[in-house]
């Protein structure tokens, strides 16, 4: 929304956030039973007294010489909690008020306990489009970063796949397969895989809410047919298809797929030209391994030509001009904080001990990065599972998969194809596999540890978490 403006006629809504950095507010006004919003102040490391004179100058020209009707909203657990350190959030607010009684008419609407998340939820939801259709929430376009929170946050669940009624991350529930099954005519990848379309859809079916097998197109294979876990057959005919890892927390990490095939620049050319078919230039001839790889090698996928021979020319290229871009923007996408109680921080303490000590997890998920510095790949039976994914990439191996803010993507299970539905079940896994001797407590202090990692480099392991109410949103 662009053209409105304040109107001078009605009141103007200030909803404060507290316990949150950076520190938000918003300013708005009710309009025929829609509510616009007006401006967002954020600041940065800052405290309730310096929101409140931010308001007063951006208000400062708004209704020269005349009282202004400000309708105040807010978070309840302000009233108990502090930024500072005599005063609460709500008796800074309303001193402020009090030293300005010529400019500002102030009503407070504070309640005692807020709401339920899920009802703050729905009515947000509500005002974004209800049942009618109607939209009754409108904001000026310069709030960038409230628009881009409300286009991204969705729910998070538990390790079972329930609804913790907060905030999720990493896409766990977009059915890639489901969605290109929908396409009217699959002939193209029918005829790649030398099938008939209805097998592709069945394949495509298999793969489920937040997988993709992107070597399908490769090695034409669908299913994996034993899945070993610890010398144990833990699955036979496994969909090919692995979960879609989250995009943030990739800053110094090398290789960026389960199975190494490179970083965020080669797999973006990689996805964009080989998998979108897109216009573009692809090198990899680690493609053209036949019996690896037989469509990719038939097929020339290492080395893209034009029908007649050529190489595209730049002018017709479409993609790669996009690859710095998209990388930059990928490694500078903001990672998480676990919200502080979503971990027993003693436990974790004493976890992170065992992390780099007794259960060796430090080996490889080499702190801060959490993966190892350097080529970070291990053979399958570097950690005791079966090398169906792994031969299906030129290094056959597994990546040490970058474990900060595992809080984000509990949905879909751990390990490449999610064969793990719990971290209790990884820790398991590893206790049996590296002969680790583990106690029960210890396995559980671990798990706290591991849920407090975090990809921010100065907290990292040390001082995780935050105020729960920050996950939230309003
Ligand atoms: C030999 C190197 C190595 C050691 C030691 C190791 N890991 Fe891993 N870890 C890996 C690899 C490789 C993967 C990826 C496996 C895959 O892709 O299926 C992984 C994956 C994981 C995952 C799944 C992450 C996800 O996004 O699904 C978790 C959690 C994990 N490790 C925790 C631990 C813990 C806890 C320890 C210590 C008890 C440990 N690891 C020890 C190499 C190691």
């Amino acid at each position: 929304m662009k053209n409105y403006r304040f109107n001078p006629l009605l009141p103007l809504g200030w909803a404060l956030d507290f316990n949150m950095n950076p520190l938000c507010s918003v300013l708005t006004q009710s309009v025929n039973g829609m509510v616009v919003v007006l401006e967002k102040i954020i600041l940065p490391d800052s405290n309730t007294l310096a929101a409140c004179e931010e308001f007063l100058s951006r208000t400062e020209t708004w209704n020269p010489g005349l009282q202004l009707g400000v309708q105040v909203y807010g978070d309840s657990t302000a009233a108990q909690r502090h930024t500072s350190a005599s005063r609460t959030d709500w008796q800074i607010v309303k001193e402020f008020f009090g030293r300005y009684r010529d400019r500002f008419n102030v009503t407070f609407h504070v309640p005692s306990t807020n709401p339920v998340v899920k009802d703050r939820i729905n009515c947000v939801n509500a005002k974004l489009k209800n049942h009618a259709g109607q939209h009754r929430l409108l904001i000026h376009q310069h709030c960038k970063h409230l628009i881009r929170d409300l286009e991204q946050v969705c729910w998070k669940t538990d390790p079972h796949g329930n609804s913790l009624a907060e905030l999720d991350w990493a896409n766990r529930d977009l059915n890639v397969g489901a969605i290109i099954a929908l396409a009217p005519d699959l002939s193209p990848i029918a005829n790649l895989l030398n099938t008939t379309q209805t097998a592709v859809r069945n394949i495509l079916n298999t793969w489920g809410p937040g997988k993709f097998d992107a070597e399908l197109f490769l090695d034409g294979k669908a299913f994996n047919p034993q899945q070993i876990t610890d010398g144990i057959v833990t699955g036979t005919n496994v969909p090919g298809a692995t979960l879609i890892p989250p995009a943030f927390g990739l800053g110094g990490v090398n290789l960026h797929t389960w199975t190494g095939w490179g970083s965020v620049p080669h797999w973006n050319a990689f996805v964009a030209n080989l998998e979108m078919h897109g216009q573009g230039r692809f090198w990899d001839p680690r493609l053209n391994e036949g019996a690896q790889l037989p469509i990719a090698a038939t097929h020339g996928f290492g080395d893209l030509r034009l029908p007649n021979g050529q190489y595209i020319s730049p002018d017709d290229d479409m993609i790669t001009s996009k690859l710095q871009a998209l990388q930059f923007y990928q490694l500078a996408i903001p990672s998480p904080q676990p919200p502080s109680d979503s971990f027993d921080s003693a436990a974790a303490t004493r976890g992170d001990e065992l992390f780099s000590g007794k259960a060796k997890c430090n080996n490889c998920h080499v702190e801060p990065l959490w993966t190892d510095p350097g080529w970070n790949l291990h053979t399958p039976a570097e950690v005791c599972i079966d090398s169906f994914q792994a031969n299906r990439a030129p290094d056959h191996r597994y990546r040490t998969s970058p474990i900060g803010d595992l809080f984000t993507h509990f949905k879909g299970g751990f390990y490449h194809d999610g064969r793990f539905s719990t971290l209790m079940n990884v820790v398991d896994h590893y206790n049996s596999c590296l002969r680790l001797g583990l106690s029960t407590g210890e396995k559980s202090d671990l798990i706290q540890y591991l849920l407090s990692l975090t990809f921010e480099p100065e907290s990292s392991g040390k001082h995780p978490g935050r105020s729960s109410s920050d996950s939230h949103g309003k």
